[in-house]
Formats: structure tokens, C-alpha cells, sequence
């Protein structure tokens, strides 16, 4: 079968279209036909040796899919930790999902990384009023969540990379749950699309100091939580702009660089960081099913589609993943496959 194969971990002109073995199914596995491939930034740090726990190469790239369950004929769209952007990938049937029928193989195929961790996300800052897996993701969470509700406060987020692919998924949801949200990226170009999304506090950081930003439009009060996955300085700067009680949820180290944080700044707001991983949670089925259980309620009352910025066939693979490495993209990025 035709696969987009990692040749060596030294970036996306590694990659090549070769002709790879059929994959092999291990127990409960089955096989679906690829027609999309959703790119996400953790693709491009694999091609450079930066994700862990990847095998070495050579190695069929791409972690989301979207095809054709190949016993049932059902359309589907799933996750794997590699070998997606290929004809035929072997998947478990709980790491796969209905397409909605009214959306195109390219929509799912940009689905499931993007809005299940932006979801999750809420529910780790509080601010989706529901309880997963039968409880909060942790205890301090009705202490802090309790003294906003009771001011009546509007929740706040501030969402870095607003307009990447678990950015503009963020956006979303952060509408539905009626959160105010505050989003950086480096172009005002891409800023005004997210704001037709439903983004109300644009920041353009090349251009302004995030936190300055934030810290006057909320009157010096700060965010709730901020969604961070740049690593880096900006990990103890997001802390900054967090009011009392407030949490960074870090997901992400885009700039390569680790989180650089004295703890001891923690103190001084009760605040506290979070670690969110798609991939563990979604081994957890009591998280993951209500989580789903809620994203299709709203999908299917239309009021949540996958934003696809950006369709290159396969063999345009390297410009695809160049994209997301220049910061270029808008939304989700999608490979077609087949
Ligand atoms: N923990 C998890 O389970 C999980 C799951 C999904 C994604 N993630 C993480 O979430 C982040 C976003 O992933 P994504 O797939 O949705 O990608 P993306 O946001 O679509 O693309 C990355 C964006 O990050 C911004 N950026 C800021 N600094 C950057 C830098 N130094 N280099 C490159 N880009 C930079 C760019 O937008 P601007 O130029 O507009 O700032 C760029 O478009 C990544 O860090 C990824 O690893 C984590």
C-alpha cells in the first residue's frame, strides 16, 4: 500500500511516499481505508525526534484518520499513535468515532485530536459543568469554580495558537460554553477569521505583550485559565496572567523549549498548572465517552464543525507539514489519501 513513511528524524524533507506492508492487526484491532489525514503539530515534532515514545524509522507517519471501517463499511474517524497517512491503518474500535453524516471525510479527519483536547481542557479548567469519569478533575476545582460562579462571573480563557487547529477547535466550544475568550497568535489576519469564529480579545504578540493585554483588558483581574502549550518563558508569563485560583492547563511545548517555572510563583494566587495528554486520557473510556457523548450533542444540532484551513494530496505532504513548522496555517491542516 501507498504510506507517507518518516525516513529519518530530520525533519519534514525526510518524508517520502513509499510502498509499505499491509499493517498487521493485533487483537480487537481492525482495519480501516484512509481517505484523510489530519495533520497535527505532534507530526511535525516527530519528524525531528521530538515526540516521545515513537519507534525509530523507518515509520508510516500521522496519529488521525479519517475512512472506511473496512468489515462494516461504516465511515469513521479515529486515532493512533502512527501509521495514519497511509491506505490502510489498523486502529482499536475504541479510538474510532461515527463521522457525523454531514460532514466530509477532510471535516473528520480534523476532528478528533483537536476537539476532544480542547474539550478536555475546559473540563480541566472547570469550566464545563460537567463531571467526567463521576468527578471533577480535581477536588480545588469547587473552590475556585464555586467563588467565580457565585460572583456571577463570566468564566475567562486566554488560548495561545487561537488559530491552529486545537485553537480554533477551543474557540468553539468556548462559545457554546459561554466562556470569555482571549486567543494569541502572530497575524491579524488569521486573528480577524477566529474572531468570526467567535473569538472576542484578539492578540497579536508580535505586536503586543500578551500579558500586558490581558492584564488591562480584565481590569488587572487576570484569566481563569490559560491554555498553553508553547513551553518555554511563556509557561511562568501565561501563570502571570491567571487570577486567583487560577490554572494553567499545559499541553504543548511548541517553542521546543521546556516550561521554565519557579513553582513558588504558584503561591501567591493559589494557582495551580495542569498537564493534559490526548493520549492518556483517551485510554480512560469514562472520560471519553461522556466527553463524546457531549461534542455530538452539539454536533448534531450543528453548532460545532471541524474548521479545515488548509487540503494537500499526499504527495504534497512536506508543504503541508511546513506550514504548521512556519506557524503559516489557519485551523487544521488536512492530507487527502486516498
Ligand atoms: N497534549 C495533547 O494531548 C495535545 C493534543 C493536541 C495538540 N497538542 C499541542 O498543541 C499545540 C497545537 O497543536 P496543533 O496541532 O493544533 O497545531 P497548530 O496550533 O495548528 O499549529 C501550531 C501553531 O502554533 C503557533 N506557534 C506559536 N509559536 C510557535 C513556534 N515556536 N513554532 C511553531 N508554531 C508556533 C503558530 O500559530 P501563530 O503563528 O498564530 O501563533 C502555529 O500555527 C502543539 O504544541 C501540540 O503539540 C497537545
Amino acid at each position: 500500500m501507498k504510506a507517507l513513511v518518516i525516513t529519518s528524524l530530520s525533519g519534514p524533507d525526510a518524508l517520502a511516499i513509499r510502498d509499505a506492508p499491509e499493517p498487521i492487526l493485533k487483537p480487537s484491532q481492525v482495519t480501516v481505508r484512509v481517505a484523510a489525514g489530519g495533520l497535527n503539530f505532534a507530526d511535525f515534532m516527530t519528524t525531528k525526534g521530538g515526540y516521545p515514545g515513537t519507534p525509530p524509522p523507518p515509520l508510516i507517519a500521522g496519529r488521525e484518520f479519517a475512512g472506511t471501517e473496512v468489515n462494516t463499511n461504516h465511515r469513521v474517524m479515529g486515532y493512533v499513535q502512527w501509521g495514519a497517512f497511509a491506505e490502510n491503518v489498523a486502529a482499536y474500535p475504541n479510538m474510532l468515532w461515527a463521522v457525523p453524516e454531514q460532514w466530509t471525510d477532510e471535516q473528520a479527519a480534523a476532528f478528533p485530536v483537536n476537539y476532544f483536547t480542547a474539550y478536555l481542557g475546559y473540563w480541566q479548567a472547570g469550566m464545563t459543568s460537567q463531571p467526567l469519569g463521576g468527578q471533577s478533575p480535581s477536588p480545588a476545582l469547587s473552590g475556585a469554580e464555586g467563588a467565580v460562579q457565585r460572583s456571577g462571573a463570566t468564566h475567562r480563557v486566554l488560548i495561545h495558537a487561537v488559530a491552529g487547529g486545537v485553537g480554533t477547535a477551543a474557540v468553539q466550544i468556548g462559545k457554546l460554553l459561554g466562556v470569555e475568550m482571549y486567543g494569541t497568535s502572530s497575524s491579524d489576519e488569521k486573528l480577524a477569521r477566529v474572531r468570526e469564529l467567535g473569538l472576542q480579545h484578539g492578540i497579536n504578540y508580535k505586536q503586543n505583550d500578551y500579558e500586558e493585554v490581558v492584564k488591562n483588558l480584565t481590569r488587572g483581574e487576570g484569566v481563569d485559565a490559560v491554555f498553553e502549550m508553547l513551553g518555554g518563558e511563556h509557561t511562568a508569563k501565561s501563570l502571570r496572567c491567571l487570577r486567583d485560583f487560577g490554572r494553567v492547563i499545559q499541553y504543548g511545548t511548541a517553542t521546543g523549549k521546556q516550561p521554565q517555572l519557579d513553582v513558588r510563583a504558584l503561591y501567591a494566587k493559589s494557582a495551580s498548572i495542569q498537564g493534559l495528554w490526548l493520549t492518556y486520557l483517551s485510554q480512560k473510556r469514562e472520560i471519553m465517552e461522556p466527553a463524546w457523548n457531549r461534542l455530538s450533542e452539539w454536533i448534531a444540532h450543528r453548532k460545532l464543525t471541524p474548521v479545515v484551513g488548509h487540503v494537500f494530496p499526499l504527495e504534497r505532504a512536506k508543504e503541508a507539514y511546513k506550514l504548521l513548522q512556519d506557524g503559516k496555517n489557519y485551523g487544521k491542516v488536512v492530507l487527502k489519501i486516498t
